[in-house]
């Protein structure tokens, strides 16, 4: 079975009591849940991580592929503002990923307008909440069957 690597970055394990209007009231388990049943009923595999510590996000992406991963979707959190480390992974590695933010970051201040990953990503994702993975999902499959 083809399987998609989910990967949450710094603060997202909060979900659900962090700025509930701008992120939403679901934890993060939840969003997993909906994200793993969204999966299952297109035939694919999923797993699901967080990390705070932006090594952690690093060495998953880097070992990704050879985990049998065929896809990754990215929430970088506030890493997308600013690590570059990230962003050379994320440059670096075969498999396609796809960056979700869970609110419209256009949309809000100034720093976060800017993403240093979206240019080395497939494409950006942002402001649909719960959706933007569930959307971020379907594009990696589709990139999945163009690559098969
Ligand atoms: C976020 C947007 C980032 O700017 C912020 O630092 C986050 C969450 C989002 O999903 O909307 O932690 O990635």
């Amino acid at each position: 079975m083809q399987k998609i690597l989910v990967l949450h970055g710094p603060n997202l394990n909060i979900l659900g009591t962090r700025e509930p209007d701008v992120y939403g009231r679901l934890s993060l388990a939840e969003v997993d849940r909906e994200i793993r049943r969204h999966a299952k009923a297109r035939g694919v595999g999923v797993q699901c991580r967080q990390s705070n510590h932006e090594g952690d996000l690093i060495e998953a992406i880097q070992k990704a592929p050879s985990q049998g991963f065929g896809a990754i979707i990215l929430n970088p959190a506030a890493l997308t503002h600013s690590s570059y480390a990230l962003r050379d992974t994320v440059s670096a590695v075969s498999i396609p990923v796809i960056e979700v933010h869970l609110s419209n970051v256009h949309a809000r201040e100034e720093f976060r307008r800017h993403s240093v990953i979206a240019p080395v990503t497939r494409g950006q994702i942002a402001g649909f909440g719960l959706q933007s993975y569930l959307l971020g999902l379907d594009a990696a499959l589709g990139l999945m069957a163009k690559a098969r």
